[in-house]
């Protein structure tokens, strides 16, 4: 891990700032799709090849959006053996409200109390699934700046993404991730190169601040990713170009080695690197199009506008970008097709997905593109170019090397039934906001390291506790492991309530 003094001894430009290190947290219990489109008299390969879903994540009333995060911070805080002094700006995106007024973050720094530390900024940042990604560039952009104080920043995204009844119940899921802020980054985020796309639009909200479901206009909120998805790649080909080298190639999905995006559900980012294909082939000089897209001539007059649920130019794009999709976006699809829409998570779970699947030699020097998007609508596309130092104990290799074991925890999940989740579902939504509560699903299942609602008392006020890492601390909970309950279990003091 680089070592930078504080800011007084910080000294000019902070150089290449970005993500130095990322943990992934989901639900130790999944949910079969296939099963689900049984269980919910669907036809047939509806949500597994109509979706793209192969399972769902999803917490049972044992866990919220606070304990998500602990668990994620915590093991960030573990892994990277970071003190927490050394964090001066912690910020949270999530969208899964538990309190209208009191942050996550707040929460968090419970965390911080043996360091002393209270000198943190940064807050929640809330706009549905882009809250990671503003969490993010506030976090980048104060390293950046003339406030940074030379310590790390540190992002945290989580996110528990439940439906009602109905068709937009298998795009659901959980999860949060803990992002490493600093310079020296062995994934940086590419300079001048942001676009952002931001309106007005009513897709998909949670106006019902009595339920944890949203109110969702299903075709609207394709039409808005997909718009977006148009209005971010032209702004950011347009950036790249003209700050790009006069021998570089003009921007186009050969100049990125991987392209990640937002994932409700993995047929969505399928459709959306075919979309960016489309860009590509309207942009591209006549006399490339008959080499470079053969047989789609026909389609050079379209206008993006009009193509949004056009099925010949989504057919014939879908099969021109095959190859580039299968090389460049499905190895990220890992945790997206495994753990399900994590909303604020999800783009970075996609990262983590993309980083398990390589080497540190076949990850250096990569340049990977990022599309975040959410509803309401918010939308960002940045590009991350990869160190290349591959040295052994550098960065680089530290972060794959905590990635590696990413399928062998998704495979140590246990499998719940579709009648057991709904009754999870319908005991969630029952006691969604209840006080007093006692939560009564199974701690024993979930992974080590696990932190866990205990109760919410008469004033709303929350208490967690913790279940026993494994006995390595850097061992990483979800591989199949029995669960010390002899060790000692740190506990949270929330509010008044000591546990
Ligand atoms: N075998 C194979 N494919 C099948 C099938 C079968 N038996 N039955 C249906 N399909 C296909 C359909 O043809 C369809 O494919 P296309 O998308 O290519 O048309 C696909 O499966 C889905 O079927 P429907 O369109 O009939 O599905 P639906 O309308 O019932 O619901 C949905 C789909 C609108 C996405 C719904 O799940 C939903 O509302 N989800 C939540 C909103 C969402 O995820 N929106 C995405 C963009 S917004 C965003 O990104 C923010 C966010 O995170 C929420």
């Amino acid at each position: 891990m680089p070592s930078f003094k504080s800011g007084m001894q910080a000294q000019g430009w902070p150089q290449d700032v970005g993500i130095i290190a990322l943990e992934i947290y989901f639900p130790s219990q999944y949910v079969e799709q296939h099963e689900l489109e049984e269980f919910d008299a669907v036809s047939q390969g509806k949500y597994t090849i109509g979706l793209g879903q192969t399972r769902m994540g999803f917490c049972s009333d044992r866990e919220d959006i606070n304990s998500l995060c602990l668990t994620v911070l915590s093991r960030l805080m573990e892994r990277t053996g970071i003190g927490y002094e050394n964090i001066g700006r912690l910020e949270v995106g999530t969208e899964t409200i538990i309190d209208k007024s009191k942050s996550v973050k707040t929460v968090l720094m419970q965390l911080f109390e043996d360091s002393g530390n209270t000198d943190v900024e940064g807050i929640d940042t809330t706009n549905a699934c882009y809250g990671g990604t503003a969490a993010l560039i506030n976090a980048v952009n104060w390293v950046e700046s003339s406030s940074w104080d030379g310590r790390y920043a540190v992002v945290v995204a989580g996110d528990i993404a439940v439906y009602a009844k109905g068709a937009a119940r298998p795009t659901g899921g959980a999860g949060a991730v803990a992002l490493l802020i600093g310079p020296h980054a062995p994934l940086v985020l590419e300079r001048g190169l942001r676009s952002s796309h931001m309106c007005h639009a009513y897709d998909f909200y949670k106006p019902d601040l009595s339920s944890e479901y949203p109110t969702v206009d299903g075709k609207l909120s394709i039409q808005c990713y997909l718009s977006a998805l148009d209005s971010c790649y032209a702004t950011y080909c347009r950036k790249s170009d003209v700050t790009k080298s006069a021998s570089a190639s003009s921007m186009s999905l050969e100049v990125l080695d991987a392209m990640l995006f937002h994932s409700p559900y993995c047929k969505l980012v399928q459709k959306s690197l075919a979309r960016l294909a489309l860009n590509d082939f309207l942009r591209a000089s006549p006399d490339s199009v008959s080499t470079k897209y053969p047989g789609l001539e026909a389609f050079r007059e379209k206008r993006l506008e009009d193509t949004y649920f056009d099925r010949d130019v989504e057919k014939a794009f879908m099969a021109n970008s095959m190859p580039t999709f299968e090389a460049k976006t499905k190895p990220s699809l890992l945790v997206a097709t495994q753990v399900g829409n994590m909303y604020t998570p999800s783009l970075y779970g996609s990262l983590a997905g993309l980083i398990s699947s390589h080497t540190v030699s076949s990850l250096a020097g990569k340049k990977i593109g990022l599309f975040s998007y959410g509803s309401g609508l918010a939308a960002t596309m940045f590009s991350i170019k990869v160190s290349t130092d591959t040295s052994p104990g550098m960065p680089l290799a530290k972060l794959v090397t905590s990635m590696a074991n990413l399928r062998d925890r998704l495979e140590s999940r246990v499998k719940v039934n579709p009648q057991a989740f709904a009754q999870i579902m319908q005991l969630r939504e029952d006691t969604h906001h209840k006080a007093p509560y006692v939560p009564v699903g199974d701690v024993s299942i979930l992974f080590p390291g696990t932190w866990y609602l205990t109760g919410v008392d008469d004033k709303h006020r929350r208490q967690y506790e913790r279940l026993p890492l494994l006995p390595s601390s850097n061992a990483h909970p979800g591989t199949s492991q029995i669960l010390n309950k002899e060790a000692p279990v740190p506990s949270l003091a929330i509010g008044a309530a000591t546990i």
